[in-house]
């Protein structure tokens, strides 16, 4: 049974205001896969009392859930999939850089309402080590508020007030590791055994060394190898990412029942959507790159269907920088088609928007995502221009290569383009974990940045000032148009800058993804209605294009997406067509130079038939000239069937 059936019956059975039907019934949809996915993880008989563990558990986290949120899981279940309408619209922020803290934050809502934003990605609150934790990611409890953020009163207050605005919230969920002074890793070190296989750790270096053989780095400049030496419990630990962040050992299956127990508890904290973080990492196995591993799937799968029993109204979003044909797979394949997560960030169309600035074409894009499977009706993207991570170059080599670029060079010339290593180049980006033997390395910088507007403010070029504001409006323009949730980094909607204090700062200076994490600036914001400046062109014109999108249900994402090609590398065109409705054509331009499409196709498809249709963005009427359509430079159309 698919999801959007499951959901009908649900909805059908479920009693008007009483909410407590809907366990049952939920667990009468899932328990069958529950049980097979639990036995298939954990197939040994010593197990089968975690699993009678788990039937117990799952009556008890619902009877946790807030009665103010079951009554919203059962509206949220009868009115479909809120998640894929056209006015949804994101922003991610760090809540201390955005204005201080949580009553901050609360403060600042009419701003975010002002702009069209109703969802909120709150970068990691909860309680983390002093000095380095990884932006929080490194965490010390899964729920609850450090102490600079405010207290849990303030973030019930918050949420309240969201839920009182129609708004939507998502906190993480750092389900792969935790800080090394997290209560387990804490008693792992003074000798408990139990906590200690909640990790996994080795009292010699032999199996880490065989691990290592296959496992890659991810930050190989600042915490080489995956495996830290842990003096005082005399043991090797895993640690894949810094060595103060622990792999967690879900083989163990306590280890499961309690990270689920620390998610239900978290998000009844009013949390619509859970980011499920570094989720490709979740299963390990020696001899493999322990990234997408079927079990990681099938451990998300059960995480998922466990999390619909207990809080019927949250949804998951999959944290997977990974290959574009691993991506879509975080939605669930074959008989869990649509079972794992609802939402998946869409890196790989991030990373190919990057691509496509620096080279000035789109091949590599049409290659790469015509290249991916449907995803299923349920689901849906947040599509994103730029994030608090670096943005990695994870195109596949096949597609490179067919364009006739040799993959090692172009991924060269990529960093070159955005690291500040090309006279010519605009953009002011920096390395992020360079390997000099490999030169391999990913990219950091404002989207701002590495779009030129640094440099051209800088040189006072108003020729290149105009540019790198065009393309700050292109990329938002196509976030907010490809179908999914466009999710805005706080501040790239006044085009904020570089930050680059984060080098004084000891517990930072090390890792450049801090360039991009900066504060936001109500100064600038308090002038933008004032008189005509970048930014308040770009804010301007990103609030127009939000306002307008959420006007059109063609915008709402159901499947409605069609690449289309124009002939000419430089332009991107997909078409929005909703089934009953008026579709609409999205053109864009990535050269620097005006660039010309033949209207035969477009005629084809509709969008001429009655008079010269305007195009939304611009407002303006387009016009043809000799059978031709002219883009400006940067320049993203809107064109709506008349
Ligand atoms: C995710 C976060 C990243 C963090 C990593 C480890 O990828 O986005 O910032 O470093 O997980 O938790």
């Amino acid at each position: 049974m698919n999801q959007a059936t499951v959901h009908h019956l649900i909805s059908s059975k479920a009693k008007e205001k009483n909410p407590d039907s809907l366990f049952e019934l939920r667990l009468a949809a899932n328990l069958g896969l529950i049980q097979q996915l639990f036995h298939s993880l954990y197939p040994e008989e010593k197990h089968s009392k975690a699993f009678d563990k788990l039937l117990k558990l799952l009556p008890k986290l619902f009877a946790s859930r807030p009665e103010e949120l079951k009554l919203q899981d059962l509206a949220r279940i009868k009115s479909g999939n809120w998640y894929q309408s056209e006015k949804m619209v994101g922003m991610q922020l760090y809540v201390e850089h955005f204005n201080k803290d949580l009553k901050g934050l609360q403060e600042k809502l009419p701003y975010l309402k002002d702009l069209g934003v109703n969802f909120l990605h709150l970068m990691p609150i909860t309680p983390r080590p002093k000095g380095e934790n990884d932006g929080g990611y490194a965490v010390n409890a899964y729920y609850g508020v450090a102490k600079q953020y405010g207290t849990a009163k303030d973030l019930m207050a918050l949420t309240e007030e969201l839920r009182k605005q129609n708004m939507f919230l998502m906190l993480d969920f750092v389900v792969n590791h935790t800080s090394d002074e997290f209560q387990w890793a804490k008693k792992a070190k003074a000798g408990d055994k139990k906590y200690q296989d909640f990790y996994y750790t080795y009292g010699d270096d032999v199996i880490p060394k065989e691990f290592e053989k296959s496992l890659p780095e991810v930050f190989p400049e600042t915490s080489p190898g995956n495996f830290t030496y842990i003096p005082e419990m005399e043991r090797w630990v895993m640690t894949v990412f810094n060595s103060y962040q622990w792999d967690l050992n879900y083989t163990n299956p306590e280890v499961f029942l309690e990270m689920l127990t620390n998610l239900v508890k978290m998000v009844n904290q009013g949390v619509d959507v859970v980011r499920f973080d570094a989720l490709a990492f979740l299963w390990k196995k020696m001899g493999t790159i322990s990234q997408n591993l079927p079990e990681a799937h099938q451990l998300i799968s059960l995480f998922r269907m466990c999390l619909q029993v207990a809080a019927p109204g949250t949804i998951f979003l999959a944290e997977a920088i990974v290959a574009p044909l691993e991506i879509v797979k975080y939605f669930g394949e074959e008989s869990r088609r649509g079972n794992e997560c609802e939402i998946a960030y869409n890196a790989s169309l991030m990373a190919l928007l990057w691509n496509s600035i620096a080279t000035k074409k789109t091949l590599l894009l049409y290659k790469s995502l015509t290249s991916v499977p449907e995803k299923p009706q349920d689901c849906t993207w947040i599509n994103y221009v730029r994030c608090h991570d670096d943005i990695g170059l994870g195109y596949e080599d096949r597609f490179i290569q067919e364009i006739g670029w040799n993959p090692h060079q172009h991924r060269k010339f990529l960093l070159d383009y955005y690291c500040q290593r090309l006279d010519w180049s605009p953009s002011t980006g920096l390395l992020f974990m360079y390997n000099p033997k490999t030169e391999d390395g990913r990219i950091t910088g404002s989207g701002a940045s590495l779009l030129g507007l640094e440099k051209a403010l800088k040189e006072n070029d108003s020729k290149l000032i105009e540019a790198a504001v065009s393309k700050i409006i292109m990329l938002h323009g196509i976030i907010l148009s490809f179908g999914g949730i466009p999710m805005i980094y706080a501040g790239d909607e006044i085009g904020t800058l570089n930050d680059y204090s984060f080098l004084k700062d000891e517990a930072k200076k090390d890792d450049s993804r801090w360039v991009n994490r900066p504060k936001q600036d109500w100064n600038i914001i308090s002038k933008l209605s004032g008189k005509e400046s970048p930014q308040s062109k770009i804010f301007n014109t990103i609030k127009r294009l939000i306002a307008i999108r959420k006007k059109h249900p063609f915008f709402a994402d159901d499947n409605n997406l069609q690449l289309l090609h124009t002939g000419n590398d430089h332009v991107l065109a997909f078409e929005r067509s909703g089934k009953q409705q008026k579709g609409l054509l999205v053109l864009c331009n990535f050269d620097e130079k005006p660039q010309v499409i033949e209207s035969r196709w477009m005629l084809k498809l509709g969008y001429f038939s009655k008079g010269d249709p305007i195009n939304l963005v611009s407002g303006e009427k387009i016009i043809f000239s000799s059978g031709l359509l002219r883009i400006k430079p940067f320049e993203i159309i809107w064109l709506k069937k008349g």
